[in-house]
Parts: structure tokens; sequence; C-alpha cells
């Protein structure tokens, strides 16, 4: 160690000798025994209650502490064993927007309050209950669709109901926001979105004397395409500003919904609200399954019974493309899927990894920023289906001999693609808005300690951030400082920290985020400058 001082001014001695007792400190808080309302509070109220609220899908609330402690042992085990907060994708692949995944800092704090007799803590540390409302969240709409009043039958089977209502659109329009409200948010486990011009889905409609009629991989419909999926918690889709996706004159939308075996006698009345765009000139985002089964490369696509089988797709993109997103769809037997692209040179970007495919959690993996794929760059997966008795998910027993179709015994190996065309500039768009408003109850990302915090002049953080960048912006989510660190230098280098100049700007309250590239972390806090 005291080598490490030789080459330091006084400034930097006196600044490590203050951070190591800041780190300290924090080591020390974390050894006692975390409490109900200074821990384990905050860290339920923005990973759990959005969903875990009176009323909301599952029917367990907890927002109160005692709710919490009656089911302290499942919800341990859930959140050490990573099923909850419901997220498929593998963090350590890829982060993205509003991404639901507990640190495991969080998981070890759940975990040792259980074990410590779950202690309440002083109840005025405790932060106040969030308020969640079923109304809707983008405001203003031009488009309202709702699915007739519906009464579940599904007793011992899950349900998948299609409804197809006509939009009669008067001319092609761009969508910049979508948003599902589920109507009876104890049953509606997940939405498909769909449009089609043709008259199909509203004969198969008709042909049911029911409201709407069951299908349970797509529409029914070969003109049918994708615009949205919706899952218990999700927020609603927008578009980044001046983009949007065509929606088709006289477009019928259709809403495939989920809903679980033991529903039956529940009512819903589901309503999906679009904003179309006002600008004069959109650029559009594209909707496509680009993996599909016409681009796998070991095929037939047939998984024979008691077969585990893996297959192969890669596509090569021939423009510039920008991704704002991305959604892998499998039935029952899927397994894992991982998507990445490799470019003609450089490095892999990984796009998303799924280890444990879950049917009824399938949704859009939305990129924090917009990712840039380069022309010649081939996109590609590698899909494993378990079509074995052993498959919890198996929907034949006997097992049989799995081929591509919409039946809940069949498959798919789509993976949908949301992009538009590349432009200079687009990977610094911002699609993760928790990002910009580090409010208590966003999604959280990394948290960061800053030091000092208020600041004068340079601000530092504890943490590893080679290659990192860097954005601070203010309390209306203004960008005031941005850069990029690509090397370590001096005392940095030494103390593995990142140094940020913040002399230039105005006092007040700020927002910084740190993303470090090779992995796509995101760090976040928010600091004072004086
Ligand atoms: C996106 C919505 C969502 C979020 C977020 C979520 N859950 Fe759940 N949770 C569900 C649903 C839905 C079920 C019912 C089982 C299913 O459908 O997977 C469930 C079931 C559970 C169960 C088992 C049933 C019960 O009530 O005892 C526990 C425990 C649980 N969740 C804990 C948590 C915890 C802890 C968090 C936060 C760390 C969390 N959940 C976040 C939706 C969610």
């Amino acid at each position: 160690m005291p080598s490490l001082y030789l080459c330091c001014t006084s400034h930097m001695k006196k600044t490590f000798l203050l951070l190591l007792s800041y780190l300290a400190l924090a080591n020390g808080s974390k050894a006692q025994t975390p409490t109900w309302s200074e821990t384990i509070a905050p860290i339920i109220y923005s990973n759990c209650t959005k969903c875990h609220h009176p009323g909301g899908l599952g029917n367990s609330s907890f927002l109160d502490y005692a709710d919490v402690v009656a089911r302290k042992n499942s919800i341990k085990y859930q959140v050490e064993n990573k099923i909850m907060p419901p997220w498929p994708g593998d963090p350590s692949y890829r982060h993205y927007a509003e991404e639901r995944v507990l640190e495991q800092s969080e998981i070890d704090a759940i975990v040792n309050w259980t074990n410590k007799g779950t202690p309440e803590g002083d109840k005025s540390k405790a932060p106040a209950k969030p308020v969640y409302k079923s109304n809707s969240k983008i405001g203003a709409y031009d488009l309202k669709v709702k699915i007739p009043t519906y009464t579940s039958t599904a007793t011992t089977d899950d349900i998948y109901r299609c409804f197809s209502i006509p939009t009669n659109l008067p001319a092609n329009k761009y969508i910049a926001a979508v948003e599902i409200i589920p109507g009876n948010s104890k049953i509606v486990h997940h939405v498909l979105v769909f449009q089609d011009t043709t008259a199909t889905t509203d004969n198969l409609d008709k042909a049911d004397p029911l409201p709407g009629y069951t299908n349970f991989g797509g529409t029914g419909s070969n003109n049918s395409v994708l615009i949205a999926p919706y899952v218990p918690g999700a927020e609603p889709v927008i578009f980044p500003t001046g983009t949007g996706v065509k929606m088709y004159k006289n477009a019928r939308i259709i809403l495939q919904i989920h809903y679980p075996a033991g529903t039956n006698t529940e009512i819903d009345s589901t309503s999906l609200l679009i904003r179309f765009t006002t600008q004069p000139s959109v650029r559009e985002v594209f909707i496509a399954p680009i993996l599909n089964h016409g681009n796998i490369s070991n095929g037939p696509f047939v998984i024979a019974k008691d077969q585990v089988k893996t297959f192969y797709q890669s596509y090569t993109v021939p423009v510039n493309v920008t991704l704002l997103s991305i959604m892998p769809h499998m039935h029952l037997i899927g397994k894992s899927i991982k998507v990445f692209s490799k470019p003609i040179s450089g490095d892999t970007v990984p796009l998303v990894r799924i280890n444990d495919w879950n049917f009824h959690w399938q949704g859009q993996y939305r990129f924090q920023y917009l990712q840039k794929i380069t022309a010649g760059s081939k996109v590609q997966s590698i899909v494993t289906y378990d079509n074995t008795i052993n498959n919890p998910n198996q929907p034949s027993n006997p097992t049989k001999i799995v081929t591509v179709g919409e039946a809940t015994t069949s498959e798919m190996m789509l993976t949908y693609f949301y992009y538009m065309l590349y432009q200079t500039g687009d990977e610094k768009i911002l699609q993760d808005s928790s990002l910009l408003t580090a409010g208590f109850f966003k999604p959280s990302t990394h948290k960061l300690s800053v030091y000092p915090n208020p600041v004068k002049d340079v601000l530092y953080t504890g943490v590893d951030l080679q290659d990192a960048s860097v954005q601070i912006s203010d309390n209306l989510g203004r960008v005031v400082l941005e850069k990029t660190f690509e090397k370590y230098n001096g005392m940095d280098k030494m103390l593995r920290l990142m140094t940020i100049n913040v002399n230039d700007i105005n006092p007040g309250i700020y927002s910084v985020i740190i993303i470090t590239k090779s992995s796509g972390k995101i760090y976040q806090s928010k600091f004072i400058k004086e």
C-alpha cells in the first residue's frame, strides 16, 4: 500500500482516505440485519408490487409488512431461485429497458431478512406505499379498441382466446404508442396484439357463438402481423419520437388473450389504446420475424418424440439497421434460445439469451439504447426444444412428433425484430425512461454510490468502469454532460475508480447514468451539485 502514495498529490491522498472511510461505512451498514422499513420495503415496492397489489394477477398483495411476512418462505424461495420477478432474459447476457431483475445484493437482503426473523424496524423510515391505478399511462390516444365482455370458461385448461375487432381506419397511419389495459388484471396473463387487413379473423370470430374464438399460437390468419405483446406489469410501448409502426387502412385488430386455468366465471373486457404520430414525416418501424422457419440451417423443423433438439438460424442483414427491440416466440416445449449478431469485423453483439424459456412470460426485450446492426452482419440464433416427458411444460402425454403449427402441441421458432433503417446517431437514442427519471418506484438498474454528495467539482464512483460512458441529466431529463471513458489513468487506474469532473454544471439535482459497454450494465444515481 505505501507505494501507492508515492505518486499521489495531497489532494488525491485526501480523497483516497475519504473514500476508504466511505467504503468502510458502506460495508459496515451491510453487516446489520436488514429491516422491512429501511431495506426490504424499497426492494418489494420497486420490483414486486406493480403486479402484487390488490386486484393484480395471482391476487397476492405485498403492499403491507404483514402480507409479506405471511408469505416470507414463498417469497424467499421465488427470489432465491430467480423465478420472481418474472424475467426470462439472462441479465448476465444483456440488460434491457424496464427489465424486471433483482440484483444479487437485493436477493441476499430478502434471504437474510427472512432468516433473521423478518424485523420491521423503525416504521417512520418506511417508504410510502405505492398507489396503482388502472387508467391509461399514455394519456391522449386516437384509437380505442375493446373486446366484447367475455366470461372465462377456463376450468382445468388454459384458454387462448382471439377477438377480432374492426378499426375502420380511413387511411394508413403510424403508431406512436400502444397500451394494453387488461379489463380484469386478475385473469389476463398475456396478450398478443395483431393487425390484419383480410376478413379471415372476422370469419373465425363469427363462426364461434361466444365472443371471440379459440386459437393458441397466433390468430389463425396467415396475413395477421404482430404489433405488440403484453404481460402483466409491462409498460406501454412508446416508440422514439418521429418513428412509428404502420397501421393499415381498415385493418382489424386481433387481441389474443391467455386466461389461465381456474379463471372460469371471471369476466374480462380488455382494451387497447393507440396514439398515432403527428409528425409530417415518420421513420417507419418494421416488425418482422427476421429469424423464422425459412432460415433454419439444420432443418427440417421436426422434433421427434422424446428428443431434445437444437436448431440454428442465420440471416445476413443487407443494410445498416437500428434495432429497437427483439421478441423470441416459441410454444411450450421450447427450452432455450440465444440470439446474437456477428458483424463482418469486430465483436459479437449479444441480443437476447433465455436459458429457461417460459411461454407465459414471453415479451419484448427493448434495448436501453437503440442497437445498431451493421450491413453484412449475420444475425443468428441457437434454439433448443425438449420434447421429452421430463419437460414440465410438455403438453402431450404420451409425447408425439412435433412440427410447425399454431396448436398448443405444435411449435414455432420465430424471433421478431422491431427495426428501422439506420441513421447516424440512432445508437444514442434512449428507450429506457427509468434511466432519465430516477424516481423511487422506477425499476432499479444497478445502484451507484457517488461520493461526495453534494459535490463541488469531482464526483467519484466505486465501480470498475473501464470502457464506460457517462450521461448526466438534470431533473427535466435534459442531458448536461456526456462523456466516454476509454482507459484509466493515474489514480483512477489504481483505485479502479472513475472520476467525473462536474465543475462546469450549474448547482442543482442531477441524475448520473454510467454504462459499461462490455457488459451493457447500467449504473445510476442522483446527486446534488453545490
Ligand atoms: C410482472 C408481474 C410480476 C412481478 C413484477 C412479480 N410477480 Fe410474483 N407473481 C406474478 C404472477 C402472475 C404470479 C402467479 C404465478 C405465475 O403466473 O407465474 C406470481 C407469483 C408469485 C409468488 C407465488 C405465489 C404467492 O403469492 O405466494 C410469489 C411468492 C411471488 N410471485 C413473489 C414475487 C416477488 C417477491 C416479486 C418481486 C421481487 C414478484 N413476485 C414480482 C407476477 C409478478
